[in-house]
């Protein structure tokens, strides 16, 4: 993580933004979900692409868009981290097999439109994800 950033504390800075914004932007997804629920994903598209489409639905297309990209990231670093075997490589490594299944079931959610156990496992995995960036970076942090 530090060296691909170049700086250990910035790629931890960066991490933490991303994972931020993701589950910010969920947030988003998910009341857009709840407001306008779809028939199937094709209808679910044609609401969020609509010219005239809500805005809620505008973002609801964003997340998934983010998100993956945000947990690419943490799966890089937190790989990278738990590899180089040093302070905190546990909570990486759990920060990079979290970040992999939350890309997994996220996508289960959209192709089936998000039941609400799937939601409640997608939750439950976005905070155990933010745990364990938080256990890795303070570790890192504290032997800095
Ligand atoms: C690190 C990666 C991700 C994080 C931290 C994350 C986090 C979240 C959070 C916090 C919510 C709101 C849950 C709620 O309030 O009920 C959410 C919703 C949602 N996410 Fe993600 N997400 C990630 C990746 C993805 C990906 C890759 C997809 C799809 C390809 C996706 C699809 C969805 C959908 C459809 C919802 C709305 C339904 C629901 O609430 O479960 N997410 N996400």
């Amino acid at each position: 993580m530090g060296e691909l950033q170049g700086d250990r504390g910035e790629q931890r800075h960066v991490n933490h933004a991303d994972d931020d914004l993701a589950e910010g932007e969920g947030a988003v997804a998910a009341l857009g979900d709840t407001l306008f629920p779809a028939r199937d994903l094709a209808h679910a598209l044609e609401q969020d692409l609509a010219g005239t489409a809500h805005v809620l639905l505008r973002l609801r297309l964003a997340h998934p868009v983010l998100a993956a990209i945000a947990a690419g990231v943490v799966l890089l670093g937190g790989w990278k981290l738990a590899l180089d075997g040093g302070p905190g490589h546990r909570a990486a490594r759990a920060a990079a097999a979290l970040a992999l299944g939350q890309i997994v079931v996220g996508v289960v959610n959209v192709a089936l439109l998000a039941p609400i156990p799937l939601q409640l496992a997608h939750l439950l995995l976005a905070d155990l994800l933010w745990i364990a960036v938080v256990l890795a970076g303070a570790a890192r942090l504290a032997d800095a």
